[in-house]
């Protein structure tokens, strides 16, 4: 199968240029102006931009939380990720029953995706106790492309401080990657059963609950912490604040290795969606919380300053007339998480690009090309190169369209950005040289998606 795109604007992370990409047996095999080779198919991208696949390393389909199960899977998540522009997920695994070692999650996630997934996929191992054991297995997974794991210093498998290290400290002489989900828990738990007592449980207690200084506090003590170890690889996941940025700015600048991720809901969305009428702010509890305006506008800047290095969407989705509801008279017992696997690439686009808050390439930047050299994914994917996988993504830059439920393909009842106008959208996406996407149609087929099997970077 050969397909030739021509007369696209062809977008890297470094460069833009108008030209035409041949494709062959799943590979970029040649890019240049006035390719005249023969192929099955032609298309004509004429006015249109050209992107490499987009690449959400933060997922969560088939997510058990224990009182609810994610409503994606990696069957409709990966249809509705592949509709909205993305090619390859990095998922994370899940924690398992207490007590489990890695392989027994790793085991399920493959059970999970394995023939299932319609666009490639990778996970992220996930440590919920720290052993001798434990920090064995680590360099087996990386054998068997984990080369990323999550600690998570908040939620029922939270780790210590010197666990923390222990596992910086075993992932630097590996060469993997540690991301931290950073909230501190003793505060949380203590405002959340302050306001319970004092019967406040609406939606935007959650919010006040894990107030920003919970987020910063943790951060900069992840990044002293990662720096006793020996200043190798931690990733921020989901940052939400001002204050956690302007910690990772001086980290940054003092030559510390640590990247950070946001995504759009943090970008884009504040807690005012909190105080919504008819219980509406449970669409909107996930960890950490919406924040402020000002907070929206510190991470655009921190993007385009090349502070933030990925946009993700933690998508994790529940029902709001179904699980979202356990919350109704509780935050406390409202599953957390939001869908957004489909959005993340034409939300980014429209209101990152179009509104001039970060350049073209920037944008294939954050949303494919960094996290793709992060987690160990490049030259193979995130990039518009010859001999890269042919993941490709024609964007329209003129179509316009107003976000709704009924547009998308995420399997869940409602989407956190109803109503939005957006400028650009995908209109064809192509998995290792197989269009699966054409204007919003899916056109692959169950188990198209291939397991990565992730080098250390
Ligand atoms: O609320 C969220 N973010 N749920 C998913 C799990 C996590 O913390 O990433
Ligand atoms: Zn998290
Ligand atoms: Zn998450």
């Amino acid at each position: 199968m050969s397909i030739l795109i021509k007369n696209g604007i062809i977008v890297n992370a470094n460069k833009t240029f108008t030209g035409d990409i041949y494709i062959e047996n799943e590979i970029i095999k040649e890019i240049n102006t006035n390719l005249n080779i023969e192929s099955d198919e032609i298309i004509d991208a004429t006015g249109k931009y050209i992107i490499p696949g987009g690449i959400d390393v933060h997922t969560h389909f088939n997510l058990d939380v224990g009182i609810a199960v994610a409503k994606d899977d990696f069957y409709t998540g990966t249809i509705a990720a592949a509709c909205g522009g993305t090619t390859s997920i990095v998922d994370h695994m899940g924690f398992g029953p207490k007590g489990c070692n890695l392989h027994h999650q790793l085991k399920k996630y493959h059970e999970y995706a394995d023939n299932i997934a319609v666009i490639d996929y990778g996970f992220h191992g996930v440590i919920q106790k720290v052993d001798d054991d434990i920090l064995k297995e680590i360099e087996e997974l990386i054998e068997e492309g984990i080369t990323s794991f999550k600690i998570y210093l908040t939620y029922d498998y939270k780790v210590s401080d010197k666990d923390a290290l222990r596992v910086f400290e075993k992932l630097n002489t590996l060469g993997g990657i540690t991301c931290v989900h950073c909230e501190n828990n003793d505060c949380v738990n203590y405002l959340r059963e302050k306001f319970k007592s004092h019967n406040l449980k609406t939606p935007i207690y959650h919010a006040y609950s894990r107030p920003p200084e919970c987020e910063g506090e943790a951060i900069n003590r992840m990044i002293n912490i990662a720096k006793i170890a020996g200043n190798y690889k931690l990733y921020i996941v989901h940052l939400s604040t001002e204050l956690g940025l302007n910690y990772i700015k001086m980290a940054k600048e003092s030559g510390q290795n640590v990247y950070a991720e946001t995504c759009p809901q943090y970008l884009l969305l504040n807690e005012d969606k909190y105080k919504l009428e008819e219980n509406q702010g449970l669409k909107y509890i996930m960890s950490p919380p919406l924040r402020k305006k000002s907070d929206n506008n510190a991470l655009w800047q921190g993007l385009a300053q090349g502070y933030i290095n990925t946009i993700a969407t933690d998508h994790c989705p529940f029902d709001f007339n179904g699980e979202k509801q356990l919350g109704k008279d509780d935050f406390t017992k409202c599953p957390n998480g939001l869908p957004g696997v489909e959005t993340r690439v034409p939300l980014i686009f429209s209101e990152g690009v179009m509104k001039n808050k970060i350049s073209i390439n920037k944008f294939v930047d954050v949303i494919s090309t960094t996290p793709a050299k992060i987690f160990g994914l490049y030259p193979k994917k995130g990039a518009i190169a010859i001999g890269s996988d042919a993941d490709l993504v024609i964007l329209d830059p003129e179509k316009e369209i107003i976000l709704s439920k009924k547009y998308l393909h995420e399997n869940v009842d409602y989407t956190a950005y109803e109503g939005m106008k957006l400028k650009g959208y995908p209109v064809l996406t192509i998995l290792r040289g197989k269009i699966i996407v054409k204007n919003n149609i899916f056109l692959g087929q169950k188990g198209d998606g291939k397991f990565i099997k992730r080098e250390i970077s």
